[in-house]
C-alpha cells in the first residue's frame, strides 16, 4: 500500500499501485466513473470504466468520503488536478458511509457545528499539518537550547494574569480552585532545580472576547530561565520565532501554497532582526505617523497595536510599559520605577501580541506591594515567594500563544482555525 503523495512520481508511471482513501470527488456517466480520491498526503484522479462490470458497479454507487482500497496502473495525465490519473482494475469498497452532511457552500456554523467533519477537508488538513511543525519546531528549538521539559498544574489556586479571567472548577467542595491561566507561579520553583525549563500545554482565560485572536482554552508555549537578563528573554523569544517559520518554509510548502499564503510576508521575519522599542517610543510614533493620542499609563489598544505593527513587515518588540498596567511579577526597570521589564512581541499583519515576556521581579517585598495593590492575599502566594527566599537569582521568561502563531504563520482570518475544536466565549460544542 502506498500514500499518494509517495505515487506521484515518474518512478511509478506506468505501474501498479494500491492505495487507500477517502472520496474526494465523485462523477459518474454511464461508461466511466471518476473518483477523486483523498488520503491525508494527496489526492488523485481515478478513473474506473464500464468494462468490468464488478468494479464499475462498486464505484458508481458511492458517497462522498466513502472509504475505498484501489487498485490500478498509474498514468501521467496533465489534465488531472494532481498530473496523475489512477486507472482502476480492483475496487474495495471499506466503508460506502451514508450521504455526507458537508457540500459545497455552506455557512461558517454549519461547518463549525460539523467541526469533527470539516476537519478532513483540505483547508484544515494544511493547517493542522503546518500546526503540528509549529509545536515540533519549538519542541526542537528548547531541546536544542538545552532545556528540560517541565510540566504545571492545570487546577490551581493562585492567579497570575488577573482574576477577572480566571475559570473557576468545581472541585470537590472547594470554591478556590481555577484553571491554569499560565504555567508561571509553578514555573519559577523549578527553575531553581532545572534552571533552563519549557513547556507546551493548554491555558485557559475566561475573557469575554469576541475576537478573531481569543480562545477561551489555548496553547501556551511557555518558558523560564535562571540567571536570565531581560535582554535573554527577548533573544530566546525572537531566535524561537526564526527557528519556527524557517521550518514551517522547510516543512510545508505544499500547504501554505494550498492556503494560498503570501510566503513573502514571512520571510522578513527570518531574515532581518526584529524592531524593538520601548513603549514610550512607540507613543511617540503613533501621534507623529498616525496622529493617535495615548495617554501615558493606558495599555495599547487592539487598534493602537494594528497601526504600529502595519509599519514592519517583521514581528515588533514593544518593551518598557507602564507598570500598573502589567502583572505583578514583572521587574520594576532599574533607571525608571514607573515601567517594568516586560515585552510584548507584536506579530505582523494585524495579528496582534504573540508573546508576553519579562523580567521577573526578585524584591519580595515590591511583589507583595503588587499584589495587595491587586487585591491579593500574599498569605496565599506563600510557595510563590519562597522562589524569593533562597537562593533568589535573576530570571525570566516568557509566553507565546501558539495558535495565535499558527493563525499569522497561515494567514487566517480568524484563530478559530488554528485548532482543530476552537473553544470560545459562544461555542464549546462538538
Ligand atoms: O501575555 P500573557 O498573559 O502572559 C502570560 O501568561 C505569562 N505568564 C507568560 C510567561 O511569561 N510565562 O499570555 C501569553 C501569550 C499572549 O502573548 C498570547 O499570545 C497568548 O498567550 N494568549 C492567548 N491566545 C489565545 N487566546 C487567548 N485568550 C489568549 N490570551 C493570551
Ligand atoms: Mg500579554
Amino acid at each position: 500500500m502506498k500514500q499518494i503523495s509517495e505515487i506521484l512520481s515518474e518512478e511509478y508511471e506506468g505501474k501498479e499501485v494500491s492505495i487507500r482513501g477517502w472520496v474526494y470527488r465523485h462523477r459518474a456517466s454511464s461508461k466511466m466513473v471518476f473518483i477523486t480520491l483523498r488520503d491525508s498526503t494527496e489526492i488523485i484522479q481515478c478513473v474506473i470504466k464500464n468494462d468490468n462490470e464488478n468494479n464499475f458497479e462498486k464505484a458508481t454507487d458511492l458517497y462522498i468520503e466513502s472509504s475505498l482500497i484501489l487498485k490500478g496502473i498509474l498514468k501521467k495525465d496533465e489534465r488531472a488536478p494532481t498530473g496523475y490519473e489512477l486507472q482502476v482494475n480492483d475496487v474495495e469498497v471499506v466503508h460506502k458511509g451514508e450521504p455526507y452532511p458537508i457540500t459545497k457552500d455552506q455557512s461558517i456554523e454549519f461547518l463549525a457545528d460539523n467541526r469533527h467533519l470539516w476537519l478532513r477537508s483540505r483547508k484544515m488538513t494544511a493547517i493542522l499539518k503546518i500546526r503540528s511543525t509549529v509545536f515540533e519546531a519549538l519542541d526542537e528549538y528548547f531541546k536544542m537550547k538545552g532545556f528540560y521539559e517541565y510540566h504545571s498544574p492545570i487546577f490551581q489556586a493562585v492567579q497570575c494574569e488577573g482574576g477577572s479571567e480566571l475559570f473557576t472548577v468545581d472541585y470537590f467542595d472547594k470554591k478556590d480552585v481555577f484553571l491554569a491561566q499560565t504555567w508561571q507561579l509553578y514555573a519559577e520553583p523549578a527553575i531553581f532545580a532545572l534552571e533552563k525549563i519549557y513547556t507546551i500545554s493548554p491555558s485557559f482565560r475566561a475573557e469575554k472576547s469576541k475576537t478573531s485572536r481569543h480562545l477561551t482554552e489555548y496553547w501556551h508555549a511557555e518558558m523560564e530561565v535562571a540567571w536570565a537578563e531581560f535582554d535573554d528573554i527577548i533573544n530566546y523569544g525572537e531566535e524561537m520565532l526564526k527557528h519556527v517559520v524557517n521550518k514551517v518554509l522547510e516543512k510545508n510548502m505544499r500547504e501554505l501554497n494550498l492556503l494560498e499564503r503570501d510566503v513573502s510576508k514571512l520571510l522578513p521575519t527570518i531574515e532581518k532582526p526584529f524592531i524593538r522599542m520601548t513603549y514610550d517610543e512607540a507613543l511617540v510614533i503613533l501621534k507623529d505617523k498616525f496622529d493617535m493620542e495615548v495617554e501615558w499609563g493606558k495599555d495599547l489598544r487592539t487598534i493602537e497595536e494594528e497601526k504600529l505593527t502595519s509599519l514592519y513587515d517583521r514581528p515588533v518588540v514593544c518593551t518598557h510599559y507602564p507598570k500598573k498596567v502589567k502583572a505583578f511579577y514583572m521587574m520594576e526597570a532599574p533607571e525608571n520605577p514607573d515601567v517594568v521589564l516586560g515585552c510584548d512581541f507584536l506579530a505582523p499583519e494585524g495579528c496582534g501580541e504573540i508573546i508576553g515576556g519579562s523580567q521577573r521581579e526578585h524584591n519580595i517585598e515590591e511583589i507583595k506591594k503588587r499584589l495587595i495593590e491587586q487585591g491579593e492575599k500574599p498569605e496565599q502566594y506563600e510557595f510563590y515567594l519562597d522562589t524569593r527566599r533562597y537562593g533568589s537569582v535573576p530570571h525570566g521568561g516568557f509566553g507565546l500563544g501558539v495558535d495565535r502563531l499558527v493563525r499569522w504563520i497561515c494567514g487566517l482570518e480568524t484563530i478559530k482555525d488554528a485548532i482543530a475544536f476552537p473553544r470560545t466565549m459562544e461555542r464549546y460544542k462538538p
